[in-house]
């Protein structure tokens, strides 16, 4: 036999990175709790589990930001002691942590540049065609001198992941990456995971989104209270097995499903909208309807939604709240006429950062029902019951109502969010992808939120990245194409497919007329 031939393999067969007995002790929580871990060679490999299991903490400890309490990290089969970033980044390991890690003071190029070392001895003008490239192959078509902080976020994500891809790292790892992409840009990061594999680099994905998962990886680990389940070859196979893994005994909750044409009267009415890409939109939303608006990213849905929201103000055009016209343009504005807003952007816009949860749950309503109306003063036995319901009904994994929300998880703090608008009734609520980077648990849950607002009486714009939320949500939804609305949606008629074929291809010039959109 030919030795070299045997040691190729013998190198091969040692995992590029071999986590063992990992422990994170954070004070009254241990987040990791023994867990173990090994990724191959060129292999793609999926890291689950619900919100809080771990995966955050874990990939924080490879990437040395985090010192583990207790275990073993190897690299290449040499245990490491990881001190910084740098030093993970000097083993060739890059991280997409989920909470982004560019800067946002500093232009897409400076972002591109940091920590790569070789681009110190780079003329300037090849430095900006290699920036320009490395846009180019993510599909992004953005000026290198911009900002980040001025970036959309699917865009800030697309320049995280660029900058991983160009690392030259033999080891990948990507946390929650997709929350803020659409479809398209999901796909062409799968085409350059893949190209980069098959080259030999090592992923890490973790994602919340499991048909993604399912498709794009070689095998898959799951995570909780902070232990491996598990590991499977052939995930896609093993899908039964793997979910059960996911949410061990806890049986999850069936969403129930559209209540049909039940709606009551217009709440919410959109005359005449312009803003960027739609020229001219209208629709109404409806006492007990759930109204979704689906599109690719840029088609409107999202800019529509933002609308309401009073986030974004738009060109011309009215809103109206039980035939009451809004001003538009400011928050705070859409609040007081009725309408809540779940937004997408959850740490620019919803967290108080450094806060507690119940601080950030009972935000939104201090002014009401937890205020006594002579005093002014908080009554805190009611808003300390109140907060501890929302948490529990959304299963907020966290020590207590005290704990910092800067110290949840990912998705916990999502969970926070949707829970601060569940304490007060609404006339109409507008989510914004609610459901990005929750667990399976927790999506059905939300689902159930949704739908429960809308039998209430309440109106409900939904907007999702994942097309096959709709159909679990929606009594109906309008289909966005660059800028017009091209297709309405009805009862069983929604349907993800159905979805993603008009939102690709509508019919030939075909705007759907208003007053089919409208009646
Ligand atoms: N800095 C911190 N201080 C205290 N507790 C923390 C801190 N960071 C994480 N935790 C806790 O550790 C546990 C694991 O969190 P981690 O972020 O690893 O979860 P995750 O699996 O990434 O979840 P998600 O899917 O929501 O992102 C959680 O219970 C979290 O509250
Ligand atoms: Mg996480």
């Amino acid at each position: 036999m030919d030795d070299t031939v045997g040691d190729l393999d013998a190198a091969a067969a040692v995992p590029v990175l071999d986590v063992r007995d990992l422990v994170k002790d954070y004070p009254g929580q241990r987040a990791l709790d023994g867990a173990a871990f090994e990724v191959r060679q060129g292999e793609i490999h999926g890291l689950l589990g619900e919100n809080g299991a771990g995966k955050s903490t874990l990939i924080k400890c490879v990437g040395g930001v985090v010192r583990p309490t207790s275990g073993e990290i190897r690299v290449v089969g040499q245990e490491v002691t990881l001190r910084s970033a740098k030093d993970a980044h000097a083993l060739g390991i890059s991280i997409i942590h989920q909470q982004s890690n560019l800067v946002g003071s500093l232009s897409i190029a400076d972002n591109l540049a940091v920590g790569d070392s070789s681009s110190l001895l780079v003329h300037p003008r090849a430095e900006r065609r290699r920036v320009r490239e490395m846009l180019d192959e993510v599909g992004l078509d953005l000026d290198p001198r911009v900002l980040v902080a001025s970036l959309r976020p699917h865009e800030s994500a697309m320049v995280a992941v660029a900058k991983a891809l160009h690392s030259h790292a033999k080891l990948v790892i990507l946390d929650e990456p997709t929350t803020a992409l659409s479809a398209e840009e999901t796909d062409i990061l799968f085409g350059q995971i893949r190209s980069l594999a098959s080259r030999g680099t090592a992923f890490v994905y973790v994602s919340h989104r499991l048909g993604e998962v399912f498709r794009l990886v070689d095998r898959v680990t799951v995570l909780r209270s902070g232990r491996r389940i598990g590991t499977w070859d052939a995930p896609a196979e093993n899908q039964p097995a793997i979910l059960d893994a996911i949410v061990g005994d806890k049986v999850p909750q069936r969403a129930e499903q559209s209540n049909g044409p039940d709606r009551g009267r217009p709440l919410i009415e959109v005359r005449n909208l312009a803003v960027e890409p739609c020229a001219d939109v209208a629709f109404v939303a409806h006492e007990r309807e759930v109204v979704g608006l689906a599109g690719l990213t840029g088609s409107g849905a999202e800019e529509v939604a933002s609308v309401l929201s009073g986030a974004v103000r738009p060109a011309s055009g009215a809103v109206l709240v039980r035939g009451e016209e809004v001003r538009l343009g400011l928050p705070r504005r859409a609040i007081r006429a009725g309408i809540a807003t779940i937004p997408k952007d959850r740490h620019r816009e919803a967290l108080l950062p450094g806060f507690s949860i119940r601080e950030n749950i009972s935000l939104a309503s201090s002014g009401r029902f937890l205020t006594d109306p002579v005093s002014r003063t908080v009554r805190p036995d009611r808003e300390r019951r109140a907060v501890t319901e929302a948490m529990q009904s959304l299963r907020v994994k966290a020590t207590g109502p005290q704990q910092s929300v800067s110290t949840l998880s990912g998705g916990n703090q999502q969970k926070v969010v949707i829970a601060r608008w569940l304490l007060e009734d609404f006339a109409g609520y507008v989510f914004i992808d609610p459901c990005a980077g929750v667990d399976i648990g927790a999506k059905a849950e939300i689902y159930n939120i949704i739908r429960a607002r809308a039998r209430a009486g309440a109106a409900v714009v939904f907007t999702s990245s994942e097309p096959e939320e709709y159909q679990r949500v929606c009594d109906r939804v309008l289909v966005f194409h660059q800028g017009r609305m091209v297709a309405e949606l009805v009862g069983p008629e929604i349907e993800e497919n159905a979805i993603v074929r008009s939102s690709l291809e509508p019919p030939a010039q075909h705007t759907l007329n208003q007053k089919e959109a409208v009646s």
